[in-house]
């Protein structure tokens, strides 16, 4: 078969030979799709001529997986102990997050174990260099090459003249690669899928690990990291607000290891920090208690950890107060507002309501309602929770205080930051009786 081109809609299936605005089948509008009619005979030997066989279970060897571990225990930890051979590792996150950073710190720690190809198809060489020199003025490694190609092909022809063994590929990021088979911009979702597909097909061939950096944007996923998930093996969110110095990195695929779990780090002027420590709270914010104020212990991954939820009541002077909600689910937030407002009859309708996680984080627990709740109280009366407080536990509309999920590490692990006034629903059963908790310490 020749090799060609074809226009798929991605909604029905159905193929034309030119590009339309609207598909012919379905009447979707800009859903067609370039993509590679003939790929067989391009393929190179040994995948598609070995030819599959019946295999027994008992036949299998599922001797341990030789993991690569990077030295950085946060990322070895996301991964589920380190890079697997022939893994593909998906790195997404928005333009500026520190994906580069974080690609050419690892880079930097592995180029003394192993060799690594970075592919730079967005930065010149010059930059990543500054980059190195940021990072690690003194490193010196013969092992780290860096490749300005955005050419697929020329990067899968180049790898293919090396040495598999003991070789990472990076690539940052799939979305500057493409194809002259293609007539797509790079970038494209024809482009990314298909400069991803021959780049994890030379993976699983080879053996050789491979990371891919993929932008995600903020109005949408068209054309982004999404349309490449489901092939390939571990899939990491590198997320945090970019003016907070904190950032996790959460994998949410994981044929080798737990998804759900996080690593942490720290922007700082000398690249990505570890934090290795459980709280985001500094020891002074610790001790003193502030209105608006509230902390509590939510679980990342399968770490609990310590955050601080701060609210901020503002008499409005709209018909249409303002809710401006940062890490945290807003739709949840307005459901907590609605409870304050019907059972501790708080006239919340005339305020502008901003809530915000300290520190850049994104929570999606129920765990963390009564914390918003008693935030808000405090800023709406202006005065401050009892200090050592920590508030655990998810709200429900009638304005009962619900038990959440592993307590007793949640508890443990506050008191350990020697906060010890828990307040869940042990001891706080309804939402109303936060206003005993101020009143208390007048
Ligand atoms: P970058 O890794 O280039 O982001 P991405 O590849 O995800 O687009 O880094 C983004 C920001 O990080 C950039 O604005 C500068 C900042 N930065 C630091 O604060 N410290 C550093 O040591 C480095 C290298 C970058
Ligand atoms: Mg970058």
């Amino acid at each position: 078969m020749k090799i060609g081109t074809i226009f798929t809609c991605q909604k029905c299936g159905s193929q034309t030979p030119k590009w339309m605005g609207q598909c012919p089948e379905c009447g979707q509008w800009g859903s067609l799709v370039e993509e590679v009619t003939g790929r067989q005979l391009k393929r190179r030997d040994g995948m598609a001529r070995d030819k599959a066989k019946l295999l027994k279970l008992d036949s299998i060897s599922a001797a341990k997986i030789g993991r690569i571990k990077v030295g950085i225990g946060e990322l070895d930890r996301v991964l589920g102990g380190g890079i697997v051979p022939g893994s593909v590792v998906l790195f997404a996150g928005e333009p500026g997050i520190g994906k580069s950073t974080l690609l050419t710190q690892i880079a930097l720690k592995l180029a003394k174990q192993m060799k690594i190809i970075y592919v730079c198809g967005e930065e010149s060489p010059q930059q990543v260099k500054l980059r190195v020199n940021r990072l690690s003025p003194l490193a010196k490694s013969d092992s780290l090459l860096l490749f300005p190609e955005t050419n697929v092909d020329a990067v899968v022809a180049e790898l293919e003249a090396q040495d598999p063994k003991d070789l990472l590929l990076v690539v940052d990021s799939i979305q500057t690669m493409s194809t002259t088979d293609l007539n797509g911009v790079a970038g494209s979702i024809s482009q990314v899928r298909e400069a991803s597909q021959r780049l994890i097909e030379l993976a699983k061939r080879t053996q050789m690990p491979l990371f891919l950096v993929g932008h995600v944007t903020k109005s949408g996923t068209l054309a982004g990291p999404k349309t490449i998930e489901h092939a390939v093996d571990t899939v990491l969110y590198f997320e945090g607000q970019r003016n907070g110095d904190f950032r996790i990195l959460r994998s949410v695929k994981n044929r080798f290891g737990p998804t759900d779990e996080v690593g942490v780090f720290q922007m700082t002027d000398k690249g990505l920090n570890e934090v290795t420590a459980a709280s985001f709270v500094s020891d002074e914010d610790l001790k003193s208690s502030r209105i608006g104020s509230a902390y509590t212990v939510v679980f990342e991954g399968s770490r609990p950890m310590l955050i601080e939820v701060q609210a901020l009541c503002s008499r409005s002077f709209s018909p249409i107060p303002r809710r401006v909600v940062n890490g945290l689910d807003r739709r949840r937030c307005e459901m907590l507002i609605a409870v304050l407002q019907k059972q501790l009859k708080l006239p919340l309708w005339e305020q502008d309501i901003f809530l915000n996680v300290a520190g850049g984080f994104k929570v999606f627990e129920p765990a963390v309602d009564l914390a918003v709740a008693a935030a808000l109280y405090s800023s709406y009366k202006n005065q401050a929770l009892p200090g050592s407080s920590v508030f655990i536990g998810e709200t429900s509309l009638l304005g009962r205080i619900n038990a959440v999920g592993q307590m007793s590490k949640r508890i443990s692990q506050a008191k350990a930051l020697g906060l010890t006034k828990i307040f869940s629903s042990a001891n706080l059963p309804n939402l109303w009786q936060i206003k005993k908790l101020i009143a208390e310490i007048k």
